[in-house]
């Protein structure tokens, strides 16, 4: 694969971390989260550039929601495949309890560290699936985030975006609890991500997921060397 920024990368990064705050620098790594909705091809690009950052002897922690380790593990098991009933507000205290627990002993640790820890997917998942696709109150939500996370914001959050055909043709036939949910579901909850985006585009950009493979890792790139 072409790889046509690396040193600017890494320059960028370290005049991102100066110029923002210098006490943050000393003690801080860089935190980027990779949202979507299923399928988007988050997973894909966020490993596409976490070798692409350990390729450059950068010291990172790849990391997930639900379910980092240990006790995320548990509660994502029952997230993804509990067969019985889940009502909305449960659903969200689950995913807010495994957020609790991932940034207190796995995130910040590693961040104080200095390490660049990517997560694949983080608050603004809550917001889109349980707020804006099951309809608990997003306010709300919102603040139960902030308490979950210490007030604890990514640096940069990048959405991939796709359409609900792309995104099903790529799911393919073994669909978990939440992909299960239907496609006015579905709908909901790209338009989520998509308002949030709105809503804070200094932090929250948008990249079109339906290209190809290498063309959205060549945006990701460009969007973190972009960051001032
Ligand atoms: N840009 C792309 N073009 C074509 N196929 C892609 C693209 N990105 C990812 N895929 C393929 O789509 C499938 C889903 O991708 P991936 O697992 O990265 O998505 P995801 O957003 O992590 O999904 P989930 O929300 O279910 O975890 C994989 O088989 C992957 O190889
Ligand atoms: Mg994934």
């Amino acid at each position: 694969m072409k790889i046509s920024v690396n040193v600017q990368l890494l320059n960028a990064l370290v005049y991102y971390r100066i110029k923002k705050d210098w006490v943050r620098i000393m003690r801080q790594g860089l935190f980027i989260t990779f949202e979507g909705v299923d399928g988007c091809g988050k997973t894909t690009q966020i490993k596409l550039f976490d070798e692409y950052l350990r390729n450059l002897g950068c010291e990172t922690l790849l990391t997930r929601e639900p379910g980092a380790k240990g006790l995320g593990e548990k509660l994502r098991e029952i997230l993804l495949n509990y067969d019985g009933n889940v009502s909305s507000k449960c659903e969200s205290f689950l995913f807010l309890a495994d957020r609790a627990q991932h940034v207190d002993c796995i995130i910040k640790p590693a961040l104080e560290k200095g390490i660049f820890v990517l997560c694949d997917r983080h608050t603004d998942s809550t917001i889109a699936y349980q707020g804006y696709g099951r309809g608990v109150d997003i306010e709300e939500l919102k603040n139960l985030n902030n308490l979950a996370t210490g007030e604890l914001k990514p640096d940069l959050t990048i959405v991939f975006d796709v359409d609900i055909e792309t995104s099903a043709k790529r799911v393919g036939k073994e669909k978990d609890r939440m992909e299960s949910a239907g496609i006015e579901f579905f709908e909901r909850v790209r338009k989520g991500f998509l308002e949030i985006a709105k809503q804070e585009p200094e932090r929250v950009k948008v990249i079109d997921s339906t290209q190809s493979i290498e063309s959205i890792h060549e945006k990701v790139l460009e969007l973190v060397n972009g960051l001032k």
